[in-house]
This record gives structure tokens, sequence and C-alpha cells, in this order.
């Protein structure tokens, strides 16, 4: 039988086997010195391409870096800022916006995907001397606090009440041939794309309501 002492030095050779083995193995993997530099730096690179978008009525003629989110474009370059960024990743709908008349979130698609398309953000849907019904609603209902969502709330709202009226169902429509109803059940789950961190969720429903003219 093994003495204490035999079986640890054998614990104690297997264990510095196999630290040698994994090190051998992630040095044969692992790239070259040279190539781990080069990736970033390709990368750094980038491509331009010139693209016109027709924003809120009017052509906008662009050279961009080919990974310019259509935000991005919107924020940075054409100093349209009342499209938010929020979570920059498509899970908070701040960046809504609408494109050739469905809204999207500008924050997951490039520009240079919507070359002539037809874009609309929140400064195109109306002013504060001209208001959209929707922002009027919103400012009668008490639609927002913080307002940062705001802007995305409407242009999200503005293309829900275009697809209920071309009849597309949603995920809680019970039957999907039939012409959906604006419910609030309809109306929450449309809008579930867009977060409210101030929590004005119940007047954002009414408001929206209102101007779909819908009981909800
Ligand atoms: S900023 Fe686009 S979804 Fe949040
Ligand atoms: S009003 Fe503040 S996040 Fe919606």
């Amino acid at each position: 039988m093994d003495s204490p002492t035999t079986q640890l030095i054998s614990r104690r050779d297997a264990l510095i086997v196999g630290a040698a083995t994994a090190a051998a193995v992630s040095a044969s993997t692992a790239p070259p010195a040279s190539a781990q530099t080069a990736a970033p730096a390709a990368a750094a690179g980038g491509s331009r391409m010139k693209l016109t978008l027709n924003v809120n009525g009017t052509a906008q003629a662009l050279d961009l870096d080919t990974r310019t989110t259509l935000l991005d474009a919107l924020r940075e370059h054409l100093h349209l800022t009342g499209t938010k960024k929020g979570c920059d990743h498509g899970q908070c709908g701040a960046c809504t916006v609408i494109v050739d008349g469905r809204r999207i979130n500008s924050c997951l698609t490039l520009a240079v995907m919507h070359e002539g398309a037809q874009v609309t953000t929140i400064e195109g849907l109306g002013t504060p001397q001209g208001m959209h019904p929707l922002q009027a609603a919103f400012v009668r209902h008490d639609g927002y606090q913080c307002g940062y969502c705001t802007p995305g709330q409407i242009c999200s709202a503005v293309g829900v009440i275009d697809e209920v009226r071309r009849g597309v169902p949603s995920h809680v429509s019970a039957d999907l041939t039939a012409r959906p109803i604006l419910s609030a059940e309809e109306l929450r789950e449309r809008m579930s794309g867009n977060i409210c961190r101030c929590g004005a969720y119940s007047n954002i429903v009414d408001a929206i309501t209102e101007v779909a003219g819908s009981k909800a």
C-alpha cells in the first residue's frame, strides 16, 4: 500500500502534467502576436459610403463610415437629437423612428442600408406650434415625466395605429384573420418594445387610445 507521501507526490505529478499539457495546447492554438495586433488595426480602418436619406421631407446627402447606425447618422451627423439613444442594443425603444412607413429601432440598423429611404423622426411629426395629434394627446394626458422615452413612444404609437388600421395582427390577437381592435391588451403588447423608466404607461395608453379613437 502506498504511503500518504507517495500519494501526495502522485497527485502533484498529475497536476503538473495537466498544467503543462494545458499550456502547450494554449500555446499551439493562440494566434501569433502579429495576428493579435493586426485584427484591431484592420477593424479601425472601416470604409466609407455616400448615401442620401430623405429625412422629414428633406433629402440629406451623407458620407458615412459604413458601420454608422441610423441612430448615430440622425443624431451625430444630421443633429436631429430628438431621437434618443437609450440602450443602443434594441432593448428600450427610445430610438424608434419611422422608415418607409414602418417603425424600427434606429440603433439596430446601419444607415447605409437605407439609401433613398423616407425617414420620419419626432422632429418631422410636429412642432411646438403645430403638434402632431399624438404629441398633443401626450401633453393632455401627462404621458411622460422626464420625457426621454417620449419621442420613441410617439413614433412607435404612430406605427401602432397604422398597423392596426392595416389589419396587422399582434402576438395577443385572438383571430389572426380578423381586423384587430386596439384594446388595452393589444396596445400594451404592441407598445411593449418601448420602455418608460418613469412608469408613465397608463397615461401613455390613455393618450394613444384617445388618438386611435377606440376605448382601451
Ligand atoms: S437605443 Fe435603440 S432600442 Fe434602446
Ligand atoms: S417619461 Fe421618463 S422614461 Fe418615459
